[in-house]
């Protein structure tokens, strides 16, 4: 297992939150809580049909526009980031057509949001030059969905204990907490990607009873963020994020049949690349063309990515499967006829030559451009070439 190139480690490192926080320090805008607009209408941040209406199919549409300035990279990333959602939960992001309520995705001053929909037109911030990042994209977008920062959760005095004494006056407001909070049963939960992270000089936010435990996310959504989506927005999802540097995973029951017309996903999300998935076990039941019961692999977070190995069932094991990259997902699906023991599986990544490549690539733009990836929004828009074809790498 290598570790990732000094640049990656500057950027994975560090929290979702604390970066959004680091960019938007250097924007003259007036946010709540560090990246949520305040809304005219209300006085308080709440949210009152603020939610985005779910079709009869059970879908939940989010129509977007993008700003004509990006480009092709910041495209792909933000489509990278939406994919997820749609892969995980019942959002799906769609271009506008003619509908009234919409995201305005656009460069602005930063990273930020909306709390909720509010109607009409509203914008989300991505900035190119800090803010394209695939965590702060989703950040953002679940803002827009209805979502707040973990740790301003009604019951959070029970998790973390803020540190009052090591906020500057101005600060705290961010930490306030909101009594009424939607925590809809869910637990809470440290490694959300609206959690905050732990900060450099004094600790902030130091969770109870163990103040060791992790807190912050580096990547994107978490399983509780999934969760939570999930059961806001009344969707019956069956899907998992499997982000450590390896594991497993198998079909509910394994080795005892596994049920009826199910239809589940794995999202593996490691931070080094080439995933490897390696079969233990397999028997499904088998079908012509394996149109019954199947695994579907794909090289990517969605299912519009490259097929890596197409349906398949039976009690042959499959050989292994490799991914270009640091995503990969699995899909197992069951109809309502016949059953078997299912399969299990295991996975790894890291250990490639090509990674050696990235970072030759990367290192001459650390140094050309260490000041701009922090420092946010007051020399943004300086180096714009250089941000690009970073991102780019990144996401
Ligand atoms: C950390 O402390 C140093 C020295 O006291 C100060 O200059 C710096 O701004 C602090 N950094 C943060 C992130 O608070
Ligand atoms: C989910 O279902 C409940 C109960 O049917 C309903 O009250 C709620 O408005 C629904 N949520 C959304 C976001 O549509
Ligand atoms: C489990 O599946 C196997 C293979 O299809 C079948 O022979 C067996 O009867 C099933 N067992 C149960 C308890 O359903
Ligand atoms: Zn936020």
């Amino acid at each position: 297992y290598e570790s990732p190139s000094p640049i990656e480690t500057d950027s994975e490192d560090e929290v979702i939150f604390n970066r959004i926080l680091k960019v938007n320090k250097d924007c003259s805008r007036y946010l709540q809580e560090g990246d949520i607009v305040p809304q005219r209408s209300r006085s308080a941040i709440n949210c009152r049909n603020c939610y985005w209406p779910q079709s009869s199919d059970g879908i939940v549409r989010v129509p977007y526009v993008l700003d004509p300035t990006y480009e092709e990279s910041h495209i792909k990333g933000i489509q990278e980031a939406m994919a997820e959602f749609e892969t995980l939960t019942c959002i799906n992001f769609v271009k506008r057509q003619t509908e009234r309520d919409y995201l305005s995705i656009k460069s602005a001053d930063g990273c930020w949001s909306n709390y909720g929909k509010v109607g009409g037109g509203q914008t989300v911030s991505v900035m190119k030059g800090g803010c394209m990042w695939k965590g702060i994209i989703q950040h953002e977008l679940d803002h827009a969905l209805g979502f707040l920062h973990e740790h301003s959760r009604s019951d959070r005095d029970k998790y973390v204990k803020i540190m009052w004494e090591y906020i500057s006056p101005a600060d705290r407001p961010d930490f306030k907490k909101f009594e009424n909070s939607n925590n809809l049963g869910l637990p809470y939960d440290y490694s959300s990607v609206m959690h905050y992270g732990p900060t450099v000089n004094h600790t902030t936010i130091v969770p109870i009873p163990d103040g060791a435990v992790h807190i912050g996310q580096r990547q994107g959504l978490s399983n509780m963020d999934v969760a939570k989506i999930n059961k806001l927005y009344n969707c019956s999802r069956c899907s998992t994020i499997l982000d450590a540097a390896f594991g497993s995973l198998k079909s509910a029951n394994h080795p005892r049949n596994y049920s009826h017309n199910t239809n589940c996903v794995w999202l593996i999300r490691t931070r080094s690349r080439k995933i490897s998935l390696h079969f233990r076990a397999f028997e499904l039941q088998k079908t012509r063309g394996c149109q019954g019961d199947y695994v579907k692999v794909y090289d990517g977070s969605s299912k519009s990515s490259t097929v890596l190995m197409d349906k398949t069932c039976g009690s042959k094991i499959p050989t292994d499967v490799v991914a270009s990259s640091n995503l990969m997902l699995v899909e197992f699906v069951t109809d309502g006829a016949g059953t078997a023991s299912g399969f299990q599986a295991t996975f790894t990544s890291g250990r490639i030559g090509h990674f050696f490549k990235v970072r030759e690539t990367l290192i001459p733009f650390k140094i050309a451009s260490s000041s701009t990836v922090t420092n946010g929004c007051a020399n943004a828009s300086e180096d714009s070439n250089f941000q690009s074809t970073l991102e780019q790498t990144f996401l």
